[in-house]
This record gives structure tokens, sequence and C-alpha cells, in this order.
């Protein structure tokens, strides 16, 4: 993908739905009695794995990808039926760890695998707390990662606190908590994206939330319930960022989920003063949804870590590149969960931005980069990570000099018509 120069950004753009709750919306639906509606689906390769991997376990699934709506007729808390081959989970780490919390207190046996990329991400953060509550679950290469042969068993509630704030994890265990013969408590370090534990109310679970804390009672049934998703936050951040740096701009991206387990972006680009604003702010079956208008902005670096890394964690990518274009120093820390993302995203980000001209250095749990100086184009490895991907697009468009993002089309894993929106913003 060839990106040059964009000389203003304008007008209105709807990004698509948001990744996390489209995904959700397949599981949840699948494992309920009735059938559930999801409009603005994502028709993203990793919720299309989502949707494959229900599939295979017996659920009738229909996809109008005309108008981004599925059908899931549910199957009921104990209606999914033994696979007959490998669930392939694609390069979705959402897939492969939440479905593995379902799969776990099953009575058949299933295998879970995926691309290159999900066969290197870490498994043990689910395999342990899962087995913790009598799950028996092992990665076939014993190197902790997948493959994974779940054999499903009987499970048990637990407390248990988690040395990640990871939504996935986090996920993964009050799913199998629908099913363990006792309540089930999960502590986080920091809280991180809640749409499981609102989802799950929404289909009758009982979840309490409470500071870093959530508790799911065992469920006897769950009941289909519609789903509107909201448009991605994260898919909105490359627009966002983009609307802020480039002259001349000012853009609107309509109907974009601002949870504010999710909000992050917008915390730090107001941090580093941008001028944005929300407008029409409200709500869509529980997750709140809001306009968000960017225009072209003086940014300066900031300091970003603790409590707010899960709220921004897949947007720090393309907040690294807003850095670069800010004047003064910004520090990115606590954030070393990127390194086990669909790359190691620390070092991608450094070593493509630098290909860039960047002044950025990586730190073991983030990267310090002084803004200020001029990038050019230049040959970026996307290592296959749509985020990578994207946020070059972003960087490549303001630089003399051509960027060519090697791999480029990866976006197709949660923005397939990423470029199309993009080159429509610039017209
Ligand atoms: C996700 C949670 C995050 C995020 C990923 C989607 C989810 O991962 O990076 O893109 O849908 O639960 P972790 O929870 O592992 O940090």
């Amino acid at each position: 993908m060839i990106i040059t120069k964009v000389n203003h950004l304008r007008g209105e753009i709807t990004v698509p739905g948001d990744k996390s709750i489209s995904h959700r919306s397949i599981m949840l639906g699948a494992i309920s009695k009735g059938t559930t509606v999801t409009r603005n689906f994502l028709q993203g390769a990793d919720c299309l794995s989502s949707i494959e991997c229900f599939r295979r376990l017996g659920v009738s699934i229909e996809n109008d990808t005309a108008n981004n709506i599925v059908t899931i007729y549910g199957l009921g808390l104990h209606g999914l039926k033994a696979p007959d081959a490998v669930l392939d989970t694609g390069n979705s780490g959402t897939t492969t760890r939440l479905i593995s919390g379902i799969l776990a207190a099953q009575n058949f046996e299933s295998i879970l695998n995926g691309d290159a990329s999900i066969q290197k991400r870490p498994m043990k953060r689910i395999i342990e707390p899962l087995g913790q509550m009598g799950a028996h679950i092992e990665s076939m290469n014993k190197n902790g990662c997948a493959p994974l042969h779940i054999y499903g068993s009987r499970l048990h509630g637990m407390n248990y606190t988690s040395p990640v704030a990871s939504a996935q994890v986090k996920s993964a265990i009050l799913l199998a908590g629908l099913y363990a013969d006792s309540k089930t408590q999960v502590t986080e370090p920091a809280l991180s994206r809640n749409h499981s534990e609102l989802m799950l109310g929404a289909f009758g679970a009982h979840v309490v939330s409470a500071g870093k804390t959530v508790t799911i009672e065992p469920a006897k049934e769950l009941y289909a319930c519609d789903v509107y998703v909201p448009g991605d936050i994260s898919s909105a951040a490359y627009f966002i960022a983009a609307g802020l740096m480039t002259p001349d701009s000012e853009i609107c991206i309509k109907n974009v989920g601002i949870n504010p387990t999710r909000d992050g972006i917008i915390r730090v680009c107001r941090q580093m003063g941008a001028d944005l604003t929300l407008e029409n702010i409200h709500e869509t079956a529980g997750e709140p949804v809001a306009d968000i208008i960017v225009k072209t902005s003086t940014l300066n670096g900031t300091v970003i870590g603790g409590d707010i890394i899960p709220a921004l964690i897949d947007e720090i990518p393309v907040i690294a590149v807003m850095a670069c274009f800010a004047s003064g120093t910004t520090i990115i820390k606590d954030a070393q969960e990127l390194k086990v993302k669909e790359s190691n995203r620390i070092d991608v980000m450094v070593s493509n931005l630098k290909a860039m001209g960047a002044d950025i250095e990586a730190t073991d749990d983030g990267m310090i980069i002084h803004g200020g100086r001029t990038l050019h184009g230049a040959d970026i490895e996307s290592h296959l990570d749509h985020r990578i991907a994207m946020s070059f697009a972003v960087a490549g468009s303001l630089c003399e000099g051509e960027t060519n993002i090697r791999g480029g089309q990866c976006v197709n894993i949660s923005y397939p018509s990423f470029y199309e929106d993009f080159r429509q913003l610039a017209r």
C-alpha cells in the first residue's frame, strides 16, 4: 500500500462497528436461548473468525454482509455440539481467549488454532485461571500458545486476582463462570474494557462490577437480546489523529462508542492540546455513543501511564505517531502488554518510526519520543498487524515522499474499508 502526503481532511465519516462488541454478540448470541440480531456488525476478518467457530459448534448464523446484520440462532447455554474439525481462530486473540472460557465447560473436546501470530501469543494467562476453575486445557506445542486442546470439564467458581489488566482474560473467566457451580470473581490491576459485563447483563446473567472487581453468578440460561454495535473508537482513532495533525482539516466521525473503559484516546488527545469535541452524546444498548469532531491542532508531548493504559491499549501505536508530530517529549509507560499483541508493537513502532526519521527509543514498558522532527516517507513493515498498518498510513499521509506499507491489506482484520474511507476524507 503506497501512501503519499495529504493536504487536508474534510467531511463526515462513519467508521465500522466495534470489534470487541461484535465478537461478544456472536458468542453470547450462540449460547443464549432465542434469536439474537446484531446490527452494524463489523465484517472484519477477526469477527468472521468468531462466526466460523460458532458455526462449527453447531450454531446457525446468517450474515447479511450488505447490511452488516447478523442473525444468531442461539442454542442455549448447553446446546453447543462437538466440532468435527479444528476451530480456526485466524488472527483473533479475542476469539481464541473468549471461546476458551466457553469450551472449557462443554461436555466435549475441541482444538483451537490460528495463524502464525496467534501461535505466538501467550495463552497461559487463560490456561492457568481456567485451570484453577477445574478446566483442562493443553498447549499442544507445550509453549503456552495455540494450538490449544480443550477437554470439557465441570467448573467451579473462584476468586481470581489477575496479574494483567486484560479484558480477554477477564472475559474468558466470566464466560466460564456462567457454567461454574458457584460464583466467580475477577479482580484486575486496572479496569479493562467492560463490554462483556454490560452485554452479559443484557442477556440476563447476574454480573456485578465494583471498581476493578467483577462477580458473576452461575447461570441456568441466557436469553437472546438484539445488539446495536456502535462505531469502533479504535478505528476512529486513526482519523482523530490524522484530522488533528493534517493542516486545514475538520472532520466529524459519527456514532462512535465512547465507553469510559475505551475513551483513553480522547483524554490523551485533549491532554496534548487537541481541538476535539463530542456532540450528540447518547446511549445505545448500554453503551455510550457520540459524534467526534476534530480540527487541525497544535499538539504538545505528554506522559501516558498507569490506569489509563487499558483504556487506550490499541491506540498506542497511533499515539506514538502523534507524539512524533507534537512538540516536546512524550513518555509512554506501563504498556508492556504491547509486546504481546498481534506484533511486538513497541519494537515495530520504534523501528518503523526510526525509518521515517523519528527520535524515538523503546523502553521496557513503552517508549520515549522526542517530537518536532520532520519525518519522511519510508518502507514500513506492518508485520501483518492491522494497527501498525493503519498507524503508518496516518504517519505517511503527513510526510513528504512515498510511504510503502508492506502487507498493508492486513487492515481487513478490523477495518476492511480503511484506505477508501481515508481517501474519501482527503478529497
Ligand atoms: C480486546 C481486549 C484487548 C484489546 C483487543 C480486544 C477484547 O486485549 O487489545 O484488541 O475484545 O477483549 P487484552 O484484553 O488482552 O488487553
